[in-house]
Formats: structure tokens, sequence, C-alpha cells
């Protein structure tokens, strides 16, 4: 059993009538995780010597405690890249994140399109991750409706790539997308520009859910807004990266101008903007990371698409809590409620009884610089080096057990999740 004292619990948000301006409205209390990972009481003064348990104790000290991040949109690389990430570098990198989950995306080598590929990417990932994970399952260029109709209810999502990036896994053809539209429970699709438009007639045609990865642009997110307003059953995830760096930056030096890139590329300022105001007004339902590692040699040697995110993605958006941009009951919405509510993850992403023991310590005092010495990432650098946090991950507690506190690794608990 774990015992967490002093808690501080974000439980809602309000309007302040005199400033208007929207404020966190938060308790204290202890929380008690019992021996199956599940949380059972969350009260105050529980007593620590009720029963004949042992029950490990932490002092949260009156910082706030908010759900593990789940991270929708990681790409591990792990098989077949694993020089540049595995299960094991990614997944430290998520516990010092304050992620406790992550979904993996399907460009590793061999592609995941086919139920025994998945499998084997499952044989491989065990045991071998810091906190727990799904998989997004691939869909081919060449047909693989009938491997997504065998494993849709084991998988997240099938993720679809309509434009060309890193992986090779570009899907043109339109009777192959169709098929691939009919046989998913959910697509996330890879879509970029007028591409967001298609991916949107093709989830209206099918009524099949669409996640729009990535959205990085005004017109993006317009049509979005758009098809929400449409009755479309449709969900858009923003990335840290492309609401905190805009295109401006990459004139900084020589290699931010090879360091800075990524499909989708940065936008302007304006778009930047664009993509907060979506944020705030619920057009945009999550934060994904799109950690995509890339070594930096790869980076300097010719243009390579992909930058890492998992180690900032919490701190970075707790920069956007205390700029006054978003709230923290919003940044638990986006980065825990609705990525567990979208992909249908079980007993994960709020703190609530009988949910799993899943919880972020943060101290939204300390503010830090980032910098490439502290990357855990096998990559081995952060396009955020430099950047000031909005504060620090003290712990991350997955089911219970404590996977990562003050710079200091535990557990390797990891396991694959249920899905409802
Ligand atoms: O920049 C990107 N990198 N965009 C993608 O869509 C894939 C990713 C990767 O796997 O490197
Ligand atoms: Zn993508
Ligand atoms: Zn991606």
């Amino acid at each position: 059993m774990l015992l967490i004292k002093n808690a501080k619990v974000v439980v809602g948000e309000y309007l302040e009538a005199l400033s208007l301006l929207e404020k966190d409205l938060t308790i204290i209390t202890d929380i008690l995780i019992n021996d199956e990972g599940f949380i059972e009481k969350i009260e105050k003064n529980i007593n620590s010597h009720t029963n004949n348990n042992t029950i490990q104790i932490i002092d949260a000290n009156f910082n706030y405690v908010i759900p593990g991040i789940i991270d929708p949109h990681t790409h591990m690389r792990d098989p077949g890249l694993s020089y540049k990430e595995d299960f094991l570098s990614g997944s430290k990198a998520c516990a010092k994140g304050g992620i406790t989950t992550f979904l993996d995306m399907p460009n590793t080598i061999p592609n995941t399109v086919t139920e025994n590929i998945l499998n084997e990417k499952r044989e491989n990932s065990k045991n071998r991750s810091y906190v727990d994970y799904g998989f997004h399952f691939g869909g081919s260029r060449k047909d693989n409706s009938i491997e997504i109709s065998k494993v849709k209810n084991s998988v997240a999502s099938t993720k679809l790539f309509l434009n060309m990036s890193t992986g090779d896994m570009l899907v043109e053809n339109i009777e192959t997308i169709e098929n691939i539209f009919k046989n998913s429970k959910l697509i996330s699709v890879h879509a970029e520009d007028e591409k967001v438009d298609n991916a949107i007639e093709f989830a209206d045609k099918f009524k099949t859910p669409l996640y729009l990865c990535h959205l990085s642009k005004r017109t993006e997110v317009e049509s979005l807004r758009k098809a929400k307003q449409n009755g479309i059953k449709i969900y858009g995830e923003v990335t840290p990266h492309h609401l905190f760096l805009s295109q401006e930056d990459r004139n900084d030096s020589t290699t931010k101008e090879l360091l800075l890139r990524m499909k989708p590329e940065l936008k302007s300022k304006d778009d930047n903007l664009a993509l907060w105001e979506a944020l705030k007004d619920g057009t945009i339902d999550t934060i994904g990371t799109d950690h995509a590692p890339h070594n930096l040699e790869e980076k300097m040697k010719s243009p390579t698409f992909g930058i890492p995110g998992v180690e900032n993605s919490l701190e970075l958006m707790l920069l956007g809590v205390k700029e006054n941009r978003i709230t923290l009951y919003k940044l638990i919405e986006l980065m825990c409620k609705n990525p567990a509510k979208i992909f249908n993850i079980s007993k994960k992403g709020e703190i609530k009884i009988g949910n799993y023991g899943d919880l972020v310590i943060i101290d939204t005092d300390n503010v830090y610089t980032i910098n490439n010495k502290d990357v855990i990432s096998k990559c081995g650098w952060t396009p955020y080096h430099s950047m000031k946090t909005g504060g620090t991950v003290i712990s991350t507690i997955l089911r219970g057990n404590i996977v990562y506190n003050n710079n200091s690794f535990y557990d390797i608990k990891g396991k694959e999740i249920k899905y409802l």
C-alpha cells in the first residue's frame, strides 16, 4: 500500500466573477493506493496504522498531485531502430517527465501492420518499460484491413499516414484508405493541410471516429472546429513544440536550423496563437509529444524529421499554466482525462476511487532551465535546451509504485494497458 500525504488536488475551475480569470479550485487530501495498485481512499488524515498491511508513506508536502500523464503519440523506435531509442530508455524518459502511460506508433521496423508483428513487438517490450504502454497499429499501403480487424480491440487505434514522413508508411490509394477506415475502430491520422480535410471526409463517410495528430496550423484547427460543429466524431492533438516553438526559432543558428525539423514543420507565431486558443475553447482535445528521437549525427548530416519530447512535455505545459494561458484543470483534461477517454483506456486519466494509482507530484514553484546534459532519451539532446520550465516533476507513481523520485529511477513495472 502507498499512502500519499498532503496532496494538493485540482477538483475543478471556476470563473472569478470580478476579474473573469479562470482559477483552479483545489483541496488538500491524502490518497491511499492498495496493493493491487488502485486508489482506495481520497480523504483527509488517512490513518497509516489502521490495519496490518505495511504502508509506504510519501509526503507530497502540499505540492500538486495530478493524474499520471498519458502521452498518446510516441515513437519508441523499438524494434528495429533501437540505436535511437528503445523501450527501456524511452519509458525511463517518460517516467522523468511524469508520463505513466504512452502509446507507441507503428513505424518501427518491421512496421506494425500484421497481427504477428504486433505480437512480436509485444514480446519484445515485456518487462522493459518503466511505465505502462499501448500500441497503435499501422495502416499499410498493401491493404491490411484484415489484419486491422483481427487486432482492433487490443490496440489504441489504426495509424494512417496521409503525408510522407519518417518511416515510409504513406498510403495514397483511395480504395485502400477506404478499407482501412471501414475496418478500424478509431483512426489516428498524420494529415497536413488539405489532407486534414480529406481525412475528415472519410471519417464522415464511414462514421469512423478520427483522431487528428499534431495539428500545427490555424487553418487545420478551423477545419477541426467546423467538423465538430457538424457532429463528426473527431478529436485533435497538438504537440508542445507546435505551441512553444515557431519557424523563427530555426533562424537562431545553423544547428537549430537542422535540429528543429519535424513533420509537420514548425509554423508561424500566429499559428502558435491559434493552437493556444483552440486548447482553451475545447477544439483541441489532447497534448501528444510526437516523441520522435533521432541521433545528433543524423540530425546534423541532412534534414531528418522528428524531435524528442516526453521528458519535457508536462513541465513545459506547466509554463503555459504559469503564464495563464490555460488552467491546471485544463492541462489535466488535455494530458490525462481526454487521452484516456478517446482511446478507451481503462481506469486511468483521473484521480478517483477505483482508478489506478497513477500519479505525479509536481512542484510548480521550482522552475529550472532545461539542459541537454540532463537528457535521459538515447538521442542525447532536447529541442528545449536553455528554455525555462513551469515547474518540476518530483515523483512519478505507477499503479502505486514509485518509479521516479528526485532524479532516481526505481522498478521496471510497466505493462501493456487494457481498453474498455
Ligand atoms: O517528424 C516526424 N517524425 N514526423 C513523423 O510523422 C514521424 C516521426 C518519426 O518517426 O521520426
Ligand atoms: Zn505524424
Ligand atoms: Zn508521430
